[in-house]
Parts: C-alpha cells; sequence; structure tokens
C-alpha cells in the first residue's frame, strides 16, 4: 500500500490520479491533497476521500471549505493553505508518495520539501523541474529520493532508459503532436485566438499546458526537464513532430538501436506506471497496434516556433534563463488568454525577457523564487499598456 499526497488534486492530472486511487483501492490510500481556488471540487474530494488534510491556495479559499464541511457535518480533515498548507501536504508523516502536480511554480517549495525528506515522487510539475532541477536533483542525490516522471514524454523516456546503461545512450527524442497550428500558414498566426489556440488535437489538459502546446513552448520546457531528469546536454535532446501522439518518445542506444514507448494518449498511464513503479500493475488502458496504420514524423519549423528555439537558448545557458523562460511565458500566456496579448506576442514576450536577464545559477530555492519574481515584473511590464481613457 503507499500512500498518496496530490498536490493539484482539483487539476487534470490530479483529478486522473484520483481515477487510479478509486481504481486500485488495495494499492493505493489517499492522505492528503492540495487544491487551489476550486472550493466545489475540494469539497467534492474531501467527502469521497476523507484526506487528513487538505490545503487551499489561500485563506479565503480554506475559509469557505471549512464552513461547508462543517456545515455537511464532515470532521477530521485538517484544512490549511498558502505555499505552509502545500508543504504540509507533501511532508505530511504518513506520506509516501507525492504527486507534484500544481501549475506552476506554485508548487516548487512543496515539491522540494518531499524531495528533501527523500519521499518517493511522480512529477507532472515540469516547471519546477524547469525553474529547480538542478537544485531538486542534487536533493534527491543526496537523500535518495526517486522522482519519476509523469510528463508522457520523460515517463516514455524512463520506460526506454530501461533497456540499457545511461553510458549506452547517444541521444532522446521527445515526440511533439505539434499542437493545433502544425500546418498553419504563418501569415495566419497572427490572427490566432485563445479558442483556437486551446483546441488541442490529440490531449485533453489543463489551460496553460494546452496553450503551450499550440506555441510548442510545452515541447522547449521538456527539453529542460529532459535534460535535468537524465543528466543529458540540450543537444543530445531532440524533437521531433509525431501528430499521432502515439510514440510518446524514444531513446537511441550507441549500438544504433532506436527503442520507443507506445501507448494509448491517456495520462492515467504514465500516473499507474510512476506510482506503480518499479512494478506493472495490470489496466484497461490498452492499445489496439491492428488499428494503427500508419506513422509520421517531420523535423520542428523553428520559424514557426520560436518558443522551441528560445528553450533550446535557455536549456543551453541554465540557471535564471530557465526561470525566466517558463515565468515570462506563464505572464504571457495569461495575458494571451484574457486577450491582452496575441498569439505572437507570447514569444515575443519571451524573448524580451531573456535578453534583459543576466545568466546566474541560483544556490537556493529562496533565489530561485526570487529570480522567477523578477522575471514576471519583467514580463509584466513588456505586455502591451491598457489604453486610457481620455
Ligand atoms: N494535463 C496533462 O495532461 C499534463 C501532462 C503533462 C504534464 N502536465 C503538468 O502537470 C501540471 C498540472 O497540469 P494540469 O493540466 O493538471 O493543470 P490544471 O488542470 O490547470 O490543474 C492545476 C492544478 O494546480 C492547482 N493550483 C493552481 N494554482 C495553485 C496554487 N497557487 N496553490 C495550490 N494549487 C494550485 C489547481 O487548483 P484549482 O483548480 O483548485 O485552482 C489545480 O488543482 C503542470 O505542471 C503541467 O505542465 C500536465
Amino acid at each position: 500500500m503507499k500512500n498518496i499526497a496530490i498536490l493539484g488534486s482539483t487539476g487534470s492530472i490530479g483529478t486522473s490520479t484520483l481515477d487510479i486511487c478509486q481504481r486500485y483501492p488495495d494499492r493505493y490510500h489517499v492522505i492528503a491533497l492540495a487544491a487551489g481556488k476550486n472550493v466545489a471540487t475540494a469539497l467534492e474530494q474531501c467527502r469521497q476521500w476523507r484526506p487528513a488534510v487538505i490545503s487551499m491556495a489561500d485563506e479565503p479559499s480554506a475559509d469557505a471549505l471549512t464552513q461547508q464541511l462543517k456545515s455537511e457535518g464532515i470532521t477530521g480533515i485538517e484544512v490549511v493553505h498558502g505555499t505552509a498548507g502545500t508543504v504540509r501536504v507533501a511532508t505530511h508523516p504518513d506520506v509516501t508518495f507525492v504527486v507534484s502536480a500544481i501549475v506552476g511554480v506554485a508548487g516548487l517549495e512543496a515539491t522540494y520539501a518531499a524531495v528533501a525528506l527523500g519521499r518517493e515522487i511522480g512529477l507532472a510539475n515540469k516547471e519546477a523541474m524547469v525553474a529547480a532541477g538542478e537544485l531538486i536533483i542534487a536533493k534527491a542525490r543526496e537523500t535518495g529520493a526517486t522522482i519519476l516522471p509523469i510528463d508522457s514524454e520523460h515517463n516514455a523516456i524512463h520506460q526506454c532508459m530501461r533497456g540499457g546503461t545511461p553510458a549506452e545512450v547517444k541521444q532522446i527524442w521527445l515526440t511533439a503532436s505539434g499542437g493545433p497550428f502544425r500546418n498553419t500558414p504563418l501569415a495566419d498566426f497572427a490572427g490566432i485566438t485563445p479558442q483556437q489556440a486551446l483546441k488541442h488535437p490529440t490531449w485533453v489538459m489543463g489551460q496553460r499546458i494546452t496553450i503551450d502546446s499550440a506555441t510548442m513552448l510545452n515541447k522547449g520546457l521538456e527539453i529542460i526537464e529532459a535534460c535535468r531528469l537524465f543528466n543529458l546536454p540540450a543537444d543530445r535532446v531532440r524533437v521531433t513532430i509525431h501528430p499521432q501522439s502515439t510514440i510518446h518518445s524514444l531513446v537511441e542506444y550507441v549500438d544504433g538501436s532506436i527503442l520507443a514507448q507506445l501507448s494509448v494518449t491517456d495520462m492515467r498511464l504514465p500516473i499507474l506506471y510512476a506510482m506503480a513503479y518499479p512494478e506493472r500493475v495490470a489496466s484497461d488502458l490498452t492499445f489496439d497496434l491492428a488499428t494503427l496504420s500508419h506513422l509520421d514524423f517531420q523535423q520542428p519549423d523553428l520559424a514557426r516556433f520560436p518558443c522551441l528555439r528560445l528553450a533550446y537558448e535557455a536549456a543551453r545557458a541554465g540557471g535564471t534563463h530557465c526561470i525566466a523562460l517558463n515565468a515570462a511565458d506563464e505572464v504571457a500566456v495569461d495575458a494571451f488568454l484574457r486577450g491582452e496579448l496575441p498569439f505572437l506576442g507570447i514569444p515575443e514576450t519571451i524573448e524580451r525577457v531573456l535578453a534583459a536577464t543576466p545568466v546566474r545559477t541560483p544556490a537556493s530555492i529562496a533565489e530561485v523564487l526570487a529570480a522567477d519574481e523578477a522575471a514576471r515584473h519583467l514580463a509584466r511590464e513588456f505586455l502591451p499598456q491598457p489604453a486610457h481613457a481620455a
């Protein structure tokens, strides 16, 4: 039995994780949950899972949840909030496995706290690895914490890496769907709306990662995540566009063999793999190979997807440039979703923030968060200013 904490329980990965817990009640026991501001779903999860502790993003959300639990006569659930709350969830003494699935850097401190305790981590929150990967990996080496990637590409690489030693790996290939604008004429990019960008061809995910897939910044974050998780330089992490999203990624070995992982496009499979590791457990998440007629690949076009070029540059620079890439993107994506920034303004904002950010290597999580805040501040300054009333 693994005792589970879920950071980001109300999100897409969080709810898929709970679905796994529901399917395998003899293997997984939910102990602690951390949500953001979705009080209704958090309440529903408290009713069903009766966690020992639940954290909400802020005090008003925690107060609202406390009130509702009280009015339903549900007792015995500790309600906490904020960063201290997420850390409490990740470090609860009964927890053995932490699923890190808060979007953005909000889950960073809790993830790091779990690593510092030597826990097993199922890592979906790629932003934490992009912003503080060097520190997280160093701490995991010190404490013996196991980090199991949930991101489907890194999960695939983790599976394919079981076919050889790290020294035998020549390079790895991350597959990318190419997003909804893979074949859109470049001239039409300026007019892309949030509604169009939120339609991902193969995956159903949270809003930020869906927009990041449309700009391919998501693949860029994954390049940095892969460099850190698998200890590889950026030029040995390659990207290939594979529109079917059937092969989730590949590892090329020095002898010329290339191992690929294929499966359904359902995040419950990589979540189950991470939670069950090192075992494999039976599931109904099967893929019918007989229905597969062809697999396509094409090279990514860096003119169409400047975010990918910016990510490779940040991966080579490291430190504050990886932090700034992620932070500037989050600010720009928010502005795009609010209709305040055009689609092409996303890479433009990131490029301006990177140009204004000196390269440094933060020595602590506090320094990472300070660099993150500085980059957000710059990004906000570079956003188009709202027109003032006459
Ligand atoms: N979805 C996928 O298929 C997928 C695949 C690979 C990797 N990932 C990664 O997994 C992470 C989660 O993605 P997602 O798609 O599940 O996102 P999502 O659906 O937007 O969910 C995000 C979760 O984070 C919570 N949250 C947001 N701000 C918070 C804060 N300040 N404090 C505490 N909790 C907060 C949200 O809570 P509320 O909703 O309650 O506000 C929600 O539970 C991201 O890092 C993403 O890149 C996702």
